[in-house]
Order: structure tokens, then sequence, then C-alpha cells
């Protein structure tokens, strides 16, 4: 057998396999009137402000609103918490967006109500295997998604999310740069096709993204004529190739809004239905299938990580300052190189706050 040795190898990403199953927050009758009321005490009390993503539950959604906090996509995320005047950050979402806005507020408090919200993108790229193969091509620029460690982060040259993900890489190829990419293949691919630049993926994938499966979004579209299909690029090329906009979840919920079609098939985690629902009101919005009858997904089209989050965690955390979020400080400088970089790009860009204008 021959290899070609001009060819880079790109390490296999560390298999994820303990992925938990879902388990949605039960909360008695009244009792989240109850938690709601105390929390939003609390939040006053200790000058802190809720920051969470759509895919948390629409109890969290709705109280993140009503006290002034943010509901959004990973970007906006890091940017509302980084602009926001509270001592205390809750962050409602999954780990790297905690560690990414104490990276970028290390004077500040951040808790989280679940410190076990992981996400299979951050546990399949470990720092000091990403670090190697990184040695390993040191002429590429490094690129990595936001959902990664802050060690990660802090190897890297740039820091993306997906709603700039293809910008900040056309940039850099027109500059003639040849990149590393990590974690996600299937948002890599899709970097890489729509921006024509040199790119070298590591090999990890979203749980929940990985599972949409384009043989059932075609027998939807061919129920509903007057339908679109949106797409979370986390989603195979397969399922990408079927999409009418791919995007980062502010991206979908705004087109959801625009799209002229009444039906809309949706190709990322359902926790975006709450948002979705009231940005496009009257339309339909439909679940894009995960395999029918052969669904091989832990969670199909939820992200067992994200469900963690809840009410009573959140209280908990408020009472007792418990799940606090602390970063190395020399991993925490280094990193906050790579997340300021996108940050800048983002407005000198001109991405307006939520991704609403110019992208
Ligand atoms: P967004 O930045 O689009 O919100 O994506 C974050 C994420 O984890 C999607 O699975
Ligand atoms: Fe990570 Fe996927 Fe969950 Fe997003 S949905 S946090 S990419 S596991």
């Amino acid at each position: 057998m021959t290899f070609d040795l001009t060819e880079p190898v790109v390490p296999p990403a560390t298999p994820v396999t303990d992925v938990p199953p879902v388990i949605e927050e039960l909360l008695a009758p009244g009792e989240q009137e109850a938690l709601t009321a105390r929390i939003k005490t609390l939040l006053v009390e200790q000058d802190a402000v809720l920051v969470a993503h759509y895919y948390t539950s629409a109890a969290l959604q709705k109280l993140a609103e009503e006290t002034g906090g943010c509901v959004s996509d990973s970007l906006e995320m890091a940017r509302f918490g980084h602009a926001a005047r509270a001592k205390t950050l809750i962050v409602a979402g999954v780990r790297f967006m905690g560690e990414t806005a104490k990276i970028l507020n290390p004077e500040k408090r951040v808790l989280m109500p679940d410190l076990r919200a992981e996400c299979s993108l951050d546990l399949s790229c470990p720092a000091d295997a990403f670090s190697r193969f990184c040695d390993a091509h040191p002429d590429r620029e490094v690129v990595v998604y936001a959902n990664t460690s802050a060690a990660v982060k802090a190897r890297a040259d740039w820091m993306v999310t997906s709603s700039i993900a293809v910008k900040v890489v056309a940039h850099l190829h027109a500059q003639g740069r040849k990149l590393i990419w990590a974690p996600d293949r299937y948002l890599g691919d899709y970097v890489r096709k729509t921006t024509g630049a040199d790119m070298l993926l590591w090999q990890g994938s979203c749980v929940v993204h990985e599972k949409f499966k384009a043989e059932g979004i075609r027998a939807l579209t061919a129920q509903y004529a007057d339908s679109a299909v949106l797409v979370h690029p986390e989603s195979p090329a397969s399922v990408i190739a079927l999409a009418d906009v791919v995007g980062s979840t502010t991206q979908l919920i705004r087109a959801a809004a625009e799209l002229p079609q009444k039906t809309l098939i949706v190709a990322t985690d359902n926790g975006i239905f709450h948002k979705m629902q009231l940005a496009a009101p009257g339309k339909t919005l439909l679940e894009a299938p995960t395999g029918g009858t052969g669904a091989t997904c832990v969670s199909c089209a939820h992200c067992p990580w994200m469900a963690m989050n809840g009410l009573k965690g959140l209280l908990h955390v408020l009472e007792t300052g418990a799940n606090e979020i602390s970063i190395d400080p020399a991993i925490g400088r280094r990193a906050v190189v790579s997340i300021n970089r996108m940050l800048e790009f983002a407005g000198q860009a001109g991405i307006s706050v939520a991704g609403m204008s110019g992208d």
C-alpha cells in the first residue's frame, strides 16, 4: 500500500459516546410561577442578568426577556454579556457559552444552571490532541468554532460562530491564508464549499444536527407544496443541499419571518420553535425528520445538554452561588484574543445586534 505523504492527515475526533438522554424539567401546577417570582427578585438583588440560548426551555426564554436579559444565538450571547452592566451573568446554555462569557468578562461572576451541560463538538476536540495537530501544520491559520473549550480557543487564531463563519473564512481566503478548522466537520465542509478556502477539517459533529435526514425532508416538501426548508449548518451536506436558507439560529428565525412560504421545515433543535413561532405567527413549523422509523438518535431534534437548564437549577445557583465558571487566567488571556478578533470583525462588517443586518 502506498501513502500520499503530501496529503495532510487529519486525526480522528474523540468519539462522543456518553450522550445523556433528554430529560425535560417537570414542574407541579403553580410551581413555575412561584420559581419565576423568586428568581426575578434574586436577579434584581444580585445585580444579575440572564443570557439564554434559543434551545433552552420556553420558560427560561420568557424569563430572560421579562427581566432585561437576552435570548439569542452564540454570537449575540457573547456580545450581550460583554456589554451588560450587571455584575453577574447567568448563562443558560452549554458550558462553552458560559466559558466564553467568563473569558470576555473576567471581572464578572458567571454562573450556569447546570455545569454538566456539555456539547458533543466541544467533547470531540480535546485541547492536547488539537494542539498537536496545529503544531503539525504551522503554515495554517487556526479557526475554531465557538463550540470548543477555553483551551482550544486559546490555541486558535480566530473563534467564529455559525452566523459569521463564512464571512471570516472568506476574508482569510481572500488574503491567501490556508486554514485549520475545528471541530464541526459539517459546518467546516459547508464553509469550505461556500468560500473555496483551503481548510483541513477536524472530524467532530453535533449529535443533534447530524441526525437530520435528507430523505425525510424530501418526503415532507413533496407533501407540503408551499413550504421552505431552514437548516442550521451543523447538519450533513445532503440536508444542507435541500435548504432554502442556511444560517445560525438567529438567521433562521429572521428567515422564518421573512419567507413567503406558510409552512417551514426546520432542521435544528426544536427549542427554537418558541421564538420562531412568535416571529412568524400564522406559519406552520415542522420539525425536519431525523430518520423516521429508522431513527438512531439519542435525542431527536433536541440537545440533551441544553435540556439540563431549568428553573430549579437557576434558582439554586442564585441562592447558593454554585456553578460558577472559572477560567485559568493564562488560558483566558490567550483565548480572548481569538474571540475579540471575531467581535471586532463583526463590528467592522456591520453585523448588527442579533445578526439582523449586513449579514
Ligand atoms: P448558534 O450560534 O447558531 O446559536 O448555534 C449554537 C449551537 O450550539 C447550535 O447547535
Ligand atoms: Fe452542541 Fe449540538 Fe447541543 Fe449545539 S445542539 S450545543 S452543537 S450538542
